[in-house]
């Protein structure tokens, strides 16, 4: 069953505590800092933006960190053993470590939020360089993700203090990427309606739209979601949990590999899929592909598109629509070696919903693939 509320309406009647301006950056904790970021640039187009490590006074790490207008993504990896960012990478292979929210006040919102429950990760601090001043904070969530609170108003470096610019001579093309459209994050068995009441309570977030097992279910496995949004809608978090099915779904697959909890897909949004998607390709990002089949009925499931359906149909793009519009995404095969982490690309033609129609087709090429791993 899914319904969808939309914010800003007569339902809306609390103050936001915890107001966010959006997802300042994506920090992943990886085996090979210098190489993971030499990957999203070359595959997925970011430019190099800022660095530290050993050369700026930082000892124990290594961080690259890189952007495509205003998706930032930082790989910080360990330069020794028997530290918080080794064991991450020992326990979890590369992953998300932080999801990273932008505020006007980030001591207020530590407070807000730790009142309400939350577990804090980092209280309030201030880091100042040449270029002015910002406060972090930080608040646990589900596994070993954290959200960190950056608010920069006073800052003009170009991240954050500690950090030197990284100019470089490769400054490959970009590809179009625009910003975060949601993070998805699986939980155990159970689990997802305490995450929800956590991201309601702690966070002030509200659930506008539930998918139970009927909803997202293949002959042999199924999940259940629920999406969970900022007040005012700018950060979305959807949370899934894996339900019974004759055969390991792909939440189970994750938390087995991921050794726990954790970011299943970051979705970063385009207003040119077709460029995004061809590019993307052209250099090395694999993705995931429905049967043919799924683009003959497509017309008369969706309705007339603007698209071309032959480029979606070669490259894979995937179409749904709801009462507001459309969107078309697609899904990468996960990043790394583990079946772990992976990304969504998305174009949003009016619909805020998140492609409930390709559920099935889609979670069929998931299991082809877990199949293909020996883990279904
Ligand atoms: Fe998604």
């Amino acid at each position: 069953m899914s319904t969808l509320t939309i914010p800003g309406t007569a339902k809306e009647t609390q103050t936001d505590f915890l107001p966010l301006q959006g997802t300042d950056y994506v920090e992943f904790y990886v085996g090979n800092a210098k190489q993971a970021a030499h990957f999203y640039k070359s595959a997925f187009g970011f430019q190099s933006l800022a660095y530290a490590g050993p050369q700026t006074g930082v000892r124990d790490r290594v961080s690259y960190v890189v952007r495509q207008n205003k998706v930032t993504l930082v790989f910080t990896t360990a330069l020794r053993t028997g530290n918080a960012i080794a064991d991450h990478v020992y326990l979890h292979g590369d992953g998300v470590k932080v999801l990273a929210l932008r505020v006007d006040d980030a001591a207020l919102a530590w407070e807000e939020t730790t009142k309400r429950g939350g577990k804090s990760y980092m209280e309030p601090v201030k880091r100042s360089d040449a270029d002015g001043e910002v406060v972090l904070s930080g608040i646990f969530t589900y596994g070993e993700t954290v959200h960190v609170f950056v608010e920069r108003n006073k800052y003009s470096g170009p991240f954050l203090p500690g950090f030197v610019r990284w100019d470089t001579h490769y400054n490959p093309v970009e590809t179009c990427l625009l910003y975060v459209d949601h993070c998805v994050g699986n939980v155990g068995w159970n689990m997802m309606e305490p995450w929800v009441r956590y991201y309601e309570q702690v966070m002030g977030f509200r659930n506008i739209l539930s998918f139970d097992d009927k909803d997202i279910s293949t002959e042999y496995s199924a999940l259940m979601s629920k999406v969970m949004s900022s007040g005012n809608g700018f950060v979305k978090f959807p949370i899934n949990e894996p339900a019974e099915g004759k055969k390991k779904s792909q939440v189970e697959e994750f938390l087995e590999f991921f050794n726990g909890e954790g970011v299943q897909h970051v979705a970063l949004a385009t207003n040119h899929i077709v460029e995004t998607v061809s590019r993307m390709r052209d250099r090395g990002v694999e993705f995931l592909q429905v049967p043919p089949s799924y683009y003959e009925e497509l017309l008369d499931r969706v309705g007339p598109i603007e698209e071309d359906i032959r480029p979606l149909r070669e490259l894979g793009i995937l179409v749904d629509r709801d009462e507001e519009g459309y969107l078309l995404q697609i899904f990468t095969k996960p990043v790394e070696d583990r079946p772990t982490l992976f990304f969504e690309i998305i174009q949003r033609k009016g619909a805020r919903s998140f492609g409930k129609g390709n559920f099935k087709a889609l979670f069929e090429a998931i299991e082809r693939e877990q199949g293909l791993r020996g883990n279904l």
